[in-house]
């Protein structure tokens, strides 16, 4: 098992990365359990494959469980979902020093999460992420949000877990697309920061998507060591070490959205393609060499993910694209700051990309298969 702390003035908190741990919860989480009744908010699907093993932890520790139930989808991030939560914890008499649990991925997180940043201005919450995605990335660092008509995650809150417990053997229950999905983030934090990860995955990339214990463990644990640095140098994204983490989600989320926020592109499938259109596109500003480029879009295809615009199984231009990307909520005083590359390991904001040649770019690259 890996212990990586999470360094915040008075919010510190560690991350624990391993099989089983879901087992070892009232150990691992000692006092911050106060109460022998635990709420417990979970995905549906988590719920079905791990409730069994939660209950049983629980019970074993003189506990039970508190069970709420979530719809899987980005529906339940809504406003209607975060006042039946509020309310169902009150009604349980949650107060400000218990901790709740969040058993699922990015969209259990971040409703629990921003219940629990509001509930009584603020409860306290273990993230118990079982995807991929959610392990690497969402359930570290503290953001916290629904969705609202205006767009996704326009409402929310910076509110850090106490601990995050990141179960591998959940992944073994997860479909193999959104496995695939939540390695991009993975790879995103080789490309952005960290080019001898970036080899390591080249090499070891297809044992971390079968699963092999010591390497997915090697994996999330780098990727989450990556995230608390960012974190802990740039809690609240104000001097534009945490954008970094945006690689590839600017061009991603512009899929995304024409996409519908659909099956059609999953999140990470669209981040894995925003952050060859990164790459490419900074190769195109003359400042990545195009080689580098090259190895990124092979990686993003080895891994089984998109990695050519013109490949989508939807129709997209320049202009549409460009023009989600204007409802951005990173749109700051009428710029967009992008994520681009000088190298693998090397990433830096560019507030200066004008949105008309962004256009051209991605019509280029529509034509160019
Ligand atoms: N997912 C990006 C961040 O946590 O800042």
């Amino acid at each position: 098992m890996a212990v990586i702390p999470v360094d915040l003035a008075g919010r510190s908190y560690e991350v624990h990365v391993g099989p089983g741990l879901l087992t070892r919860l009232p150990e691992l989480a000692g006092p911050l359990l106060r109460k022998t009744a635990v709420p417990v908010i979970a995905d549906a699907n988590a719920r079905r494959h791990w409730g069994g093993t939660l209950d049983q932890a629980l019970r074993a520790n003189g506990r039970t469980a508190l069970w709420y139930d979530v719809a899987p989808g980005e529906a339940s991030k809504s406003w209607s979902e975060l006042a039946r939560l509020t309310d169902w914890l009150l009604a349980q008499g949650v107060e400000r020093g218990d901790h709740v649990l969040a058993l699922g991925g990015g969209v259990v997180g971040d409703l629990t999460g921003f219940a629990c940043a509001i509930l009584k201005r603020g409860c306290g919450f273990i993230q118990l992420p079982t995807t991929l995605l959610a392990q690497v990335d969402s359930s570290v660092g503290g953001k916290t949000a629904i969705n609202t008509a205006a767009g996704k995650n326009l409402v929310g809150a910076f509110h850090q877990p106490a601990l995050v417990l990141a179960d591998l053997a959940t992944l073994a229950t997860l479909p193999p697309r959104e496995l695939r999905s939540g390695y991009a983030e993975v790879l995103k934090y080789g490309v952005l920061g960290d080019a001898e990860f970036f080899d390591w995955l080249a090499d070891n990339g297809a044992r971390v998507l079968a699963l092999d214990e010591k390497t997915l463990e090697q994996a999330v644990a780098t990727s989450i060591a990556a995230k608390a640095r960012i974190v802990a140098k740039d809690e609240r994204e104000t001097s534009g070490a945490r954008a970094l983490l945006n690689l590839g989600h600017t061009f991603g989320h512009a899929l995304e959205a024409e996409a519908g926020f659909s099956e059609l592109l999953l999140h990470g499938e669209a981040v894995a393609l925003g952050m060859v259109l990164a790459a490419r596109y900074s190769a195109r500003l003359g400042h990545l060499p195009m080689i580098d480029a090259e190895r990124i879009t092979a990686a993003v295809d080895a891994a089984g993910l998109p990695a050519e615009l013109a490949a989508l199984n939807f129709d997209c231009d320049g202009a549409a694209l460009v023009e989600h990307m204007l409802h951005d909520k990173k749109m700051d005083a009428g710029t967009l700051p992008f994520v681009l590359l000088r190298a693998i390991g090397d990433a830096y904001l560019d507030r200066a990309v004008a949105l008309a040649d962004v256009a051209l770019f991605l019509d280029e690259q529509l034509r160019s298969h």
